[in-house]
């Protein structure tokens, strides 16, 4: 069994007002604290993404009532332009300290407001020229085409995200070196309550892999409940893809819900 760091990410989107946010955050930190030794360093990295709106709240909250468990935040987008004149826009420099990294390119972000590859890729250079870790979004909308297909628009968006990543002034040894996650949540699964199987996750996760030539972290996300949770991170699939941890939505907004997957990976991969 692999002795890397899982991650498990709550998206929590547009859900809950800000006061909910950060009960919501508070009650996680309470029952991860209630069923897992936190004084023990956890082998599973747990990830809250709240709204804008809600961030500073949140991770204040976590450092000053649940010190010790470890729980870190992420922001849900970042704007594309750099500090400045930009009614608005939240820059990946004003995130720095507060969030642990950044969510790019969603696929609600990308079909919702028509952010482009190049748009997806000048944020990723946004985020990793302030010293944050991007989580990159990539998804296909092949629900029952082929594997081919599949591959075609991953490899797509990647390199398409490169290059503006690129023109933007981060190139690809960058990109990987600032500690890069990238979660594969094909768009047909996202909020369907239909889920990819673990073997098409991982046989994303080894396309996304072949197509950066590094060995990322890849995540899986697209209505994961706590059933089926385990089954990602313990899967290797075609290909051997190795699915590193999960990007959660619906399932996130109820704490016991969210712990369960928590436990349930950590428990997979066996350890502390
Ligand atoms: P659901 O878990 O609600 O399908 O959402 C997945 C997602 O989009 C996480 O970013």
């Amino acid at each position: 069994m692999s002795h890397r760091q899982r991650i498990v990410v709550a998206n929590w989107k547009a859900n809950l007002p800000p006061g909910e946010e950060v009960a919501l955050a508070g009650d996680i930190a309470t029952e991860l604290a209630r069923q897992h030794d936190v004084a023990a360093p956890m082998s599973v990295e747990v990830l809250l993404a709240p709204s804008h709106l809600a961030l500073v709240a949140v991770t204040s909250h976590l450092r000053r009532e649940h010190p010790t468990i470890g729980i870190g935040t992420v922001a849900q987008d970042v704007s594309a332009a750099e500090a400045g004149a930009h009614t608005g826009e939240s820059p990946a420099l004003h995130l720095l300290g507060i969030a642990d990294g950044v969510i790019v390119g969603h696929s609600e972000r990308r079909r919702e407001r028509g952010e482009t590859d190049r748009v997806v890729g000048a944020k990723l250079a946004r985020v990793v020229a302030a010293g944050m870790r991007p989580i990159l979004c990539l998804g296909d909308d092949v629900r029952d085409g082929g594997g081919a297909e599949r591959a075609a628009v991953l490899e797509l968006q990647w390199t398409a995200a490169l290059v503006s990543a690129a023109e933007h002034g981060v190139d690809r040894d960058a990109l990987v070196a600032s500690g890069l996650v990238v979660a594969y949540e094909p768009v047909w699964a996202i909020g369907s309550g239909r889920p990819a199987t673990p073997e098409t996750a991982s046989a994303a996760a080894t396309i996304i892999r072949n197509a950066a030539s590094a060995d990322l972290p890849i995540l899986y996300g697209g209505s994961v409940e706590a059933g089926g949770a385990a089954a990602y991170v313990a899967s290797r699939g075609e290909g051997g893809g190795r699915i590193d941890g999960l990007l959660v939505g619906g399932a996130s907004l109820r704490a016991s819900k969210f712990v369960e997957i928590v436990t349930a990976v950590r428990t997979s991969v066996g350890a502390g």
